[in-house]
């Protein structure tokens, strides 16, 4: 007799109806698969395979080396270890600016390879034709303002953004573009409090904050960031959950001792 066990997805329509009713929605960062399976079967709502991996996963100062094929191998390891979560995947830089065309291919390349959900892509008013071919073939798109790390080099500093009129002017132009291109939802990086209240109640599509304030439709942390993985990253915005640094640090070194000392292993972890 089979068991046949009822999974019910996350979509992108659960994640609308979740803002109608006013649900948060949780979003965390993951590039493989057993912490992707962790956070799934922890009841986590999107997994975000970020290109954060740069930085991260992989060592770099930012986000802008990390390839197309890189992604694609994090993003399947992570779609290896998820039942019930949507997982969304970051176009990384270089594989959608340059035209169109390129940005659609980068996407179907996501979709196809990886069994991801959705993808994600920084920019505003300039990224809209890319929005709007990659949605027209069918692949729901988040998009990203704010903060948009693959800018850096434009920004010159990780600070706030949009504090000045002009800036904020144009990010609430931007989130609405977005939405008439059909984004199902945004990611608002590093924004005031009172400016991402003001874009997310004038959006019916979600918005998921990451240092934006407490009035995002939801929440996204790197995974690294909020498990204390990092010691050096510590911004006012982030939650630390576990001190996982310390944690494996001292796990480590116990290890260490009890092969020195001959403690480990003993009779009855020996055949
Ligand atoms: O790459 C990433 O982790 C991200 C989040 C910070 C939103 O884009």
């Amino acid at each position: 007799m089979s068991v046949n066990k009822e999974v019910k997805r996350i979509t992108t329509n659960t994640l609308q109806k979740m803002k109608s009713n006013s649900e948060k929605i949780s979003m965390i960062t993951a590039y493989d698969f057993s912490f992707a399976k962790l956070f799934d079967e922890a009841g986590i709502d999107v997994i975000l395979v970020g290109d954060s991996a740069s930085n991260v996963m992989a060592g770099h100062e930012t986000t802008l080396p990390i390839t197309l094929d890189q992604m694609i191998y994090h993003a399947q390891s992570v779609l290896r270890g998820i039942h019930r979560c949507l997982v969304v995947v970051d176009l990384p830089f270089g594989t959608y600016q340059s035209n169109s065309d390129i940005a659609l291919a980068s996407a179907i390349r996501i979709m196809k390879e990886t069994g991801a959900h959705a993808i994600k892509l920084e920019g505003g008013e300039e990224a809209l034709e890319s929005i709007k071919r990659i949605v027209n073939a069918g692949i729901p798109v988040m998009g990203h303002l704010g903060l948009t790390p693959q800018s850096i080099y434009k920004f010159g500093t990780y600070t706030v953004r949009a504090k000045e009129e002009e800036e904020a002017n144009k990010l609430r132009k931007d989130a609405l573009l977005l939405q008439e291109a059909g984004c199902f939802a945004m990611v608002l990086e590093k924004i005031p409090a009172q400016l991402a209240k003001e874009v997310s109640e004038s959006l019916h599509i979600p918005t998921i904050g990451i240092g934006a304030g407490n009035d995002c439709d939801g929440q996204v942390l790197v995974m690294h960031d909020m498990m204390g993985i990092n010691t050096e990253f510590k911004p006012r915005f982030l939650r630390q959950y576990l001190n996982l640094h310390e944690q494996i640090t001292g796990a480590v070194q116990q290890y260490i001792t009890d092969v020195k000392s001959g403690d480990f292993p003993n009779e009855h972890e020996s055949y």
